[in-house]
């Protein structure tokens, strides 16, 4: 197997301590290497480039599994441990230390009572949107919560009137299902475009990117919707939607006074091949009738420690948070709150470094396919670690992941959670080491191979 041909292992002194570290290894693959770790290209002490290069993220390496178990969170608990957990949105990897450090001062300090107001975190997060997207964040208008998902709920509560349609575009997120009615109101579904086999080019069924359906959703605002709950990127696709297409939405929005809620809580993982649009950034029009809801915890593996952001981009949307209870914002945690402006301020390099190694699975994960199970069909994401695999033609039925966990002892997230559009898919996490990815792609292979030799001794 060619893929692990060509390792090398660069090791380090660590001035403070002296110890050794492992802090990259250069894996030269049947698909080509990461954009950021191109073969030949000089690297300096700890990672440094030298000739004015730019500096070459220090890769971030998962855990191992035996550490991993220790963990408590659902991702380790959910499941026996035979099971390979590959289903729920945590990553493998070990914490930014900034953002550890910033929690354990917090605790050294006994700084462990509520929140006030979102404080140094809607500096922060202006700062970042600022230098990494070129987005100008107004931080008065910045506002905390406890996760995205209540970001969500209590934005909806203000800006719709219940029994009010509110559009989502599955396959989706599961939750967004749920979160909608929370806030009263009700889903309307607006199906992407797109996918693997949906297109034809003459004899032959081909891929076509996935898109937003420009059209269903103007059908949909024309029908009386009064908001649109936008996932950008989109998860379960990692699809980064282009600057046109959202300057699109936001045209739409303005035409039948929709309220697009941008959920970007994996923006800041998009890869190195694409870019992120801001939905705020792209026009008068988005600021006027958009709020965007997000935070550090998909990016810097927080979910459990509680914080997020709702941001406006004018006066009417800073004016709808404006009504939120002064409660939305006091369920914030602060240790979340602390590790979010310290993600947000310090937490660049780890992110580059984890976004290397996700780059690195993502295309270890398509020559894993092609090579070991070539009937799964996976369009690459282009954001975040969740990859959407197709498995409709190996027969396992509408939810494949029953069938992998079974058979394959691999927990993924069934595909028609995510919507009508999601029977015979599956959702994969790849934000675990290349060893339990191959693992993982190796006992699913097995099992599809039992399970076609025992449908054709059925036959016989
Ligand atoms: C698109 C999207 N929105 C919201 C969430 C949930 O975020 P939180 O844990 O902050 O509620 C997730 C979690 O994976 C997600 O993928």
């Amino acid at each position: 197997m060619p893929l692990f041909r060509g390792a090398v292992n660069i090791v380090c002194e660590e001035p403070q301590t002296a110890t050794r570290h492992t802090i990259g290894a250069v894996r030269l693959s049947a698909t080509g290497s990461s954009p950021a770790l191109q073969p030949g290209r000089a690297v300096g002490h700890a990672g440094v480039m030298s000739h004015n290069l730019p500096p070459v993220p220090e890769v971030v390496r998962a855990e191992p599994l035996e550490r991993l178990r220790q963990r408590t969170s659902e991702k380790w608990t959910a499941y026996p441990a035979d099971v390979l957990p590959l289903f729920v949105a945590e990553m493998d990897y070990p914490l930014a230390e900034p953002v550890a450090k910033a929690m354990i001062d917090r605790i050294r300090a006994s700084d462990s009572g509520y929140v006030a107001s979102a404080g140094p975190l809607a500096p922060a997060f202006a700062r970042y949107a600022t230098s990494t997207w070129s987005w100008e964040v107004n931080p008065e208008w910045v506002f905390t919560t406890t996760d995205v998902s209540v970001a969500i709920v209590e934005t909806l509560r203000v800006a719709i009137s219940p029994g009010d349609a509110v559009v989502i575009t599955p396959p989706v997120y599961p939750p967004f299902f749920e979160l909608i009615p929370e806030a009263g109101g009700v889903v309307v579904e607006v199906p992407l475009i797109g996918g693997p086999g949906a297109a034809v080019a003459g004899n032959t069924v081909v891929d076509e990117p996935w898109s937003l359906d420009l059209a269903g959703l103007e059908a949909a605002f024309a029908e009386g919707a009064r908001a649109f709950l936008l996932c950008n990127p989109h998860n379960p696709l990692g699809l980064v939607h282009s600057r046109a297409t959202l300057s699109a939405v936001a045209n739409l929005a303005q035409k039948y006074g929709v309220t697009v809620v941008s959920d970007e809580i994996h923006a800041p993982l998009v890869h190195s091949d694409a870019e992120f649009t801001p939905y705020l950034s792209v026009s008068a029009e988005a600021r006027k009738h958009g709020i965007t809801v997000t935070s550090a915890s998909k990016a810097w593996n927080l979910a459990g420690i509680k914080c997020a952001l709702m941001v406006a981009g004018s006066h009417r949307g800073h004016t709808l948070l404006k009504k939120l209870p002064l409660e939305v914002g006091a369920r914030s945690s602060i240790l979340g709150l602390h590790a979010s402006v310290a993600a947000f301020t310090s937490g660049t390099p780890w992110l580059d470094g984890a976004r290397v190694a996700i780059e690195e699975n993502r295309a270890l994960l398509a020559s894993l396919l092609a090579e070991r199970l070539p009937a799964v069909r996976y369009l690459e994401p282009h954001a975040s670690y969740l990859a959407w695999l197709d498995f409709r033609a190996l027969g396992w039925g509408d939810d494949p992941s029953v069938f992998a966990l079974e058979r394959a002892r691999v927990a993924l997230v069934s595909g028609p959670e995510f919507g009508e559009q999601g029977r015979g898919f599956a959702r994969l996490n790849l934000a675990c080491s290349p060893e339990v990815l191959t693992e993982a792609i190796d006992r699913l292979a097995a099992s599809a191979r039992m399970f076609s030799a025992e449908q054709v001794s059925v036959e016989k």
